[in-house]
């Protein structure tokens, strides 16, 4: 999982620092595929978000954003120096930290088989915009920041009651050997406190015609979608068939998802079958309202009221 980069003019090579196995790798920047020509390996404080480099002082200088240090590490040979940003003050409990650990950690025979972090299919606790194969048919990964609260049950059909259970099921389903009682615990809270992610400048800047979402805000309800989707961004915690053939499995009823920050989380439904927001509102064989027969203004307000969930 790279995360950050940075160029040595000088001598053409390419630092990458990569989260889930804590490494800074050293690429030739001339080869074809630089990923295959790593020429030198530099282990760096754990959940390494920042890389920088002085040519002049040959010198990489990296943050460490779990173990909170700035690492300088002597491109010339010799020994790296670490510095506590927080002088041993971590800035989140051990619990969240153990949670975020795990979150990250790639190579983790508890938790898969292939060495797949949680971060890789929702990176920042966010989704990947995949649509994977499942044993049930074709699932779209959602996105966990902000999403997890009042939200249960998990999953799009797996109907688990609490995250522990949803989490002991995916590593169970990604060849797993399972974590114990604390880590899942961890997990469950780290998943459940991320932060919701900020609304897009695009969307902010909409939002400033209040009269816009007033308007999306009344179809949303004259539609009947807060029947199901409570209060905009909630759900009333129920399986419904509002798939328009059913869906791609043995199940049709899917969990109605949290629309907070659904702007955000394209592709849409369950199968992603929809591309965009504007796929999803013009369906002529929607079973969510009718909202393909709406004025052209109705459904552009209605949009700009579901992007500002
Ligand atoms: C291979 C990609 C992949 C990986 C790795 C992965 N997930 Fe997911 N996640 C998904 C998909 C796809 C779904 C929806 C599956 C379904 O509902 O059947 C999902 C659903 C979830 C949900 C349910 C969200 C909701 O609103 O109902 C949670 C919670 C979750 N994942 C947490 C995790 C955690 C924690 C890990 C690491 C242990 C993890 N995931 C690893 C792809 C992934
Ligand atoms: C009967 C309950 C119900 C009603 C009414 C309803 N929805 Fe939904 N909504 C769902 C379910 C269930 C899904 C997931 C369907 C799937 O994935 O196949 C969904 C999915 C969505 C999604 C995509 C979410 C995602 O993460 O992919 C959006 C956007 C949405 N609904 C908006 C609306 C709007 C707008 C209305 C009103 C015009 C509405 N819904 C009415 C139950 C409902």
């Amino acid at each position: 999982m790279p995360r950050a980069m940075a160029y040595r003019q000088s001598t053409q090579k390419l630092y990458v620092t990569c989260m889930g196995v804590d490494l800074m790798l050293e690429l030739d920047a001339r080869a074809v595929d630089p990923m295959r020509a790593i020429t030198r390996r530099f282990q760096i404080p754990r959940g390494p978000t920042g890389v920088a480099v002085s040519d002049e002082r040959a010198v990489a200088v990296v943050w460490g954003q779990f173990d909170e240090q700035v690492a300088v590490i002597p491109l010339g040979g010799g020994n790296t120096k670490t510095i506590d940003a927080y002088q041993g003050n971590q800035s989140i409990d051990a619990q969240t930290a153990l949670g975020r650990d795990l979150f990250y950690r790639s190579e983790d025979a508890r938790i898969t088989f292939d060495g797949v972090a949680c971060s890789s299919c929702h990176p920042d606790g966010g989704e990947d915009g995949v649509t994977w194969s499942t044993p049930e048919g074709m699932r779209q990964t959602p996105m966990l920041a902000g999403r997890l609260h009042g939200t249960a049950p998990y999953g799009w059909t797996r109907k688990q009651g609490t995250l522990e259970e949803y989490i002991a099921d995916t590593s169970t389903r990604l060849g797993g050997t399972g974590l114990d009682p604390e880590s899942l615990k961890a997990l469950a809270k780290y998943a459940k406190n991320l932060p919701t992610p900020p609304k897009s400048a695009a969307v902010t800047q909409k939002l400033e015609s209040h009269e816009l979402f007033d308007r999306g805000r009344d179809v949303f309800f004259a539609e009947g979608c807060g029947s199901c989707h409570l209060g905009g961004p909630g759900t009333d915690a129920k399986s419904h068939k509002v798939t328009p053939d059913g869906g791609t499995s043995y199940d049709d009823e899917f969990d109605t998802p949290s629309l907070t920050r659904i702007g955000l989380t394209a592709p849409y439904f369950h199968d992603g079958r929809y591309r965009t927001m504007d796929e999803l509102l013009r369906d002529p064989s929607s079973k969510m309202g009718s909202t393909a027969k709406l004025s052209e203004g109705d459904r552009n307000a209605l949009k700009i009221y579901l992007e500002s969930l």
